[in-house]
């Protein structure tokens, strides 16, 4: 398929079979906003818990955090976000558009009405969303969304570290949403103004940053692959030193090869000591670390992987989607790894029969307790099984008018389209086999 093809029938997939929608979609949406739909909620929801699961579960250096999005204004000026922040803009005198001034075209036109030359001087405009906490709007009350969850982390770092008695290295895990006022939000949901974080701050004692930084970087690399993106379709990018961060002594990216070009997916950054120093700084707290052994107060270094929930579910989708040929036709596939896929089975009645019904729906509640499973006896089997195929359904289970009399299932694979008969009562041992393989 040609690659810009690829984005569209992602974006009609994802429409047309309850991933995602258009946000506030009866007003004519909103401004690059989308919502997860039945099924998107599902896909998402497992990208989160996979990444939880690597970064905290199977660890025993790291814990979780849930902070707020609001924060004190004084985290944004210690972090140096209200100071830079910022993207450089420009006007079109022309039409009134505005622009990102590092995103211009060579021509020197304006990307919307075509005048030449007529841009004002860039200005900088900070990205964060401000806000009024309490019912005066004045100085006193502002307050921003977050435009990272780091922060949180980064101010809660005294707090875990005494309650939990941990010894650098280790890391805080948060999975949270973020909001930045984007200048051009677009290509789906790769940029918009709103959206999920998952970031981890690895704090290692001075002088392991460089060692923790190479650790993360092929860490965060080899956990996409594990889900199921092709490795051709990874890299990891370093930065130039003019691209880095405030906070950065070095980042690498791993980038996804989207189908408009290499875009970022996650980015690793050495933020050295800079975060806790200057909260020490601002907040008159001590947060350096006491180490026992040699007797020193030291502050931490920080290592940070910080991926997106948003752009990693849009790059599992985009890595999974195909088109394939059934019986000469066209069939859409999501091959998902079986963990992130929003549905493991879908029950499906052979037809909508009064015989045969009852013992579907008793098989689907038998299934239930165990995995996450939708049930769908609306028009021909053919169709139900492209339905389970189009949002990548490991199994279809088809209840048969045999069923009545075996007490078995027809189980049905999603890529191999391989069927087994299956006992009813063998049903969840012999799925949660065959989703525990890959
Ligand atoms: N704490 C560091 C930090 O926030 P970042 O590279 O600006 O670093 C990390 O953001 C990740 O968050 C990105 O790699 C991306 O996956 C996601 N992200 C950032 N801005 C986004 C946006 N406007 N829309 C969707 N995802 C975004």
């Amino acid at each position: 398929m040609a690659k810009a093809d690829a984005l569209n029938s992602v974006v009609n997939l994802a429409k047309r079979r309850g991933l995602v929608f258009p946000s506030s979609e009866i007003y004519g949406g909103f401004r690059s906003t989308w919502d997860y739909g039945p099924v998107g909620v599902l896909l998402k929801r497992n990208v989160k818990e996979a990444w939880w699961r690597t970064m905290v579960q199977l660890r025993d250096d790291m814990v979780g955090l849930d902070a707020a999005i609001l924060m004190a204004p004084k985290v944004w000026e210690a972090s140096g976000h209200i100071a830079t922040f910022t993207d450089p803009l420009v006007d079109c005198k022309s039409c009134n558009e505005r622009f990102r001034a590092d995103q211009l075209p060579a021509s020197g036109a304006c990307p919307n009405c075509g005048a030449k030359g007529s841009f004002t001087e860039a200005r900088q405009f900070n990205l964060m969303f401000k806000t009024f906490v309490g019912p005066v709007e004045d100085d006193a009350s502002v307050a921003y969304l977050r435009p990272e969850t780091a922060q949180g982390i980064f101010v809660n770092f005294k707090n875990v570290q005494t309650t939990m008695r941990r010894k650098p290295p280790f890391g805080i895990a948060q999975i949270g949403k973020s909001f930045r006022n984007e200048i051009t939000p677009g290509n789906f949901t790769y940029r918009t103004r709103e959206f999920e974080q998952m970031e981890m701050e690895y704090f290692v004692p001075p002088g392991e940053g460089e060692r923790w930084f190479e650790y993360w970087c092929n860490e965060r690399f080899r956990w996409y692959t594990e889900y199921g993106i092709p490795e051709s379709m990874l890299r990891l990018r370093p930065h130039d030193p003019e691209e880095l961060s405030h906070y950065s002594a070095g980042t690498a990216d791993v980038e996804f090869q989207y189908p408009w070009g290499w875009g970022e997916l996650e980015g690793i950054a050495n933020r050295t000591d800079y975060d806790l120093t200057q909260h020490a700084k601002f907040s008159g707290e001590d947060l350096t670390y006491y180490d026992q052994e040699s007797g020193t107060h030291y502050v931490p270094h920080v290592i940070e992987p910080a991926a997106g929930a948003d752009r990693a579910t849009l790059a599992f989708l985009l890595a999974a989607y195909d088109e394939d040929e059934v019986r000469g036709e066209k069939r859409t596939v999501l091959r998902l790894d079986k963990r992130l896929a929003p549905y493991k089975a879908a029950v499906l009645p052979l037809s909508r029969n009064e015989k045969l019904s009852p013992t579907a729906r008793d098989v689907a509640t038998m299934l239930r307790p165990h995995f996450q499973i939708d049930y769908d006896d609306a028009s021909s089997i053919g169709k139900r099984y492209r339905r389970q195929d189009e949002v990548g359904t490991p199994f279809c289970v088809t209840v048969d008018f045999d069923s009545l009399d075996d007490n078995a299932v027809t189980v049905r694979e999603r890529d191999t389209m391989e069927q087994d008969r299956v006992p009813i009562p063998d049903l969840v041992a012999y799925l949660r086999e065959r989703l525990a393989s890959s």
